[in-house]
């Protein structure tokens, strides 16, 4: 009988503890769109079956994406938390100020998750899936009553204003520079010259650095509005709505009717600013204590949206709570185990080699991504050769799109991609696993019957390290 593979960890999770607008962009402008679009929208969707259980609409510069944490810990913390109890029925939205450009830059800076939905351009632009399919729809509805040429005329007049890098020039978004002591006069001055040349725009201040001019249907609230309706309209309006962020961009996020909202301990002034002034006695927005995605997964245990313990926060016993078999934390946490073992921060034990030998199917074949094949058995036997080679370095693995699918009475295929950072190399293997629960109980965990990786397009070997699974 495999014992379930128990895991040591630190325990640090303290879960401690409006006003509303809708989208001006013209009804039957976003009507057309919403029909027009609905189709990329139910593609991307596709995997879920019902209303998703949680909507996440979290930005990510300082909310998501700690930049004073080079270890990524709070990332990591709510990586495994999503893929572990989310991932299957939920939805994860990024809403970043960043054009597409600076945001893949991100994405290969940190270790973050494949979003369902991506909002770029403070809302300007809004994309869907793994290949990020464009939403025409949001396109047309901005098109109204823009016009880039007078924004530009009369930005050009004013010194105070320095133009940011030319990528973060969009069709809807005009973006800038200006000192936090002029940014009022210059708001103030800018709405007025716009008001006289007869165009609507939204003026957001953020990071007391950034000025952003979009068209008055933009930004991140209403491109959330927008999405809310489309899922309304195919009746998989998500059940939960959790918005996150730091700074004035983020602000109209949590003015969208029935949401729940998570201001990050670390957020900027002009975001609580405008929270003491427009939505205090809304208690379905909190300011977390906890920093960035630490301060999601308090929001998550806070509002009762649903699991806010991490698989990275939790000791040996939490095991023994689980009620049936979960294909999807069992993947999380072996290679939680993996990256541990290999940075020393488990015991080196026999024991936990046995455990692991027992999970494995005796016959059980892994396929590596060179294409050689090996017993799963004998491929955990090379852990041991390998304990603490990653200790003190920088060493993190981390699973990302982990989705089963039951093909038997007794059995899944979970498909994931796996990823392993060691210094500045990245690698990542697309996973496909076959777990069995033939003759095991749920204490005792899934058995590995099967493993295939193949590289993923781009991240495949490199001269610096080996992949062992
Ligand atoms: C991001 C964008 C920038 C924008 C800022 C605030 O940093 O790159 O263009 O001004 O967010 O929205
Ligand atoms: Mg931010």
């Amino acid at each position: 009988m495999p014992p379930s593979l128990t895991l040591q960890f630190l325990r640090f999770h303290i879960p401690t503890s409006s006003p509303f607008l809708l989208t001006r962009c013209s009804t039957t402008a976003v009507a057309a769109a919403v029909s027009q679009s609905e189709s990329s929208l139910s593609k991307a969707m596709d995997r879920l079956a019902g209303n998703a259980h949680l909507m996440i609409v979290s930005d990510l510069d300082h909310t998501m994406v700690d930049h004073h944490d080079p270890e990524n810990l709070s990332l990591l913390r709510f990586n495994a938390l999503w893929e572990s109890k989310y991932r299957s029925n939920s939805l994860l939205v990024f809403s970043t100020g960043r054009s597409p450009t600076l945001y893949k830059e991100l994405r290969k800076e940190k270790p973050m998750l494949t979003p369902d939905i991506t909002i770029m351009s403070v809302g300007t632009e809004i994309t869907y899936g793994n290949s990020m399919v464009p939403d025409d729809g949001w396109v047309e509805c901005l098109n109204q009553k823009w016009d880039r040429n007078i924004v530009s005329e009369e930005t050009r007049k004013l010194r105070e204003l320095t133009l940011q890098s030319d990528t973060e020039q969009r069709p809807h978004k005009v973006s800038f520079y200006v000192q936090k002591d002029k940014a009022q006069d210059i708001m103030q001055s800018l709405s007025t010259r716009f008001k006289e040349r007869g165009l609507d725009v939204k003026i957001i201040y953020s990071g007391g650095m950034d000025l952003d001019i979009l068209p008055q249907g933009a930004g991140k609230g209403q491109a959330l509005a927008y999405l809310h309706k489309k899922f309304k309209a195919e009746g998989k309006l998500p059940k939960n709505t959790l918005v996150c962020g730091d700074s004035g961009n983020d602000a109209e996020l949590f003015t969208i009717p029935d949401v729940h909202g998570v201001m990050v301990s670390n957020a900027q002034e002009e975001l609580l600013q405008w929270h003491a002034a427009n939505a205090k006695s809304n208690p379905k927005i909190i300011h977390a204590t906890e920093r960035c995605a630490a301060g999601i997964i308090q929001a998550i245990g806070h509002f009762k949206l649903g699991p806010s313990t991490s698989p990275r926060d939790v000791t040996d016993s939490s095991d023994a709570k689980m009620e049936t078999f979960d294909p999807a934390y069992e993947v999380v946490k072996f290679y939680l185990f993996y990256e541990r073992w290999r940075r020393a921060e488990v015991e080196q034990t026999e024991q936990y080699l046995a455990n692991l030998k027992a999970v494995c199917s005796p016959s059980g074949i892994f396929i590596h991504p060179s294409g050689s094949e090996q017993l799963l058995r004998d491929c955990l036997s090379s852990l041991r050769t390998c304990y603490g080679d990653k200790q003190g370095k920088q060493f993190r693995v981390w699973v990302d799109q982990v989705l089963a699918q039951q093909v038997g009475s007794d059995s899944w295929l979970v498909k994931f991609k796996k990823w392993e950072q060691s210094g500045e190399e990245r690698q990542c293997c697309l996973t496909t696993a076959l777990l069995s629960s033939k003759d095991v109980t749920v204490t005792e965990g899934l058995t590995w019957v099967h493993v295939h990786q193949t590289w993923l397009d781009g991240a495949g070997p490199n001269s610096q390290s080996s992949w062992l699974f």
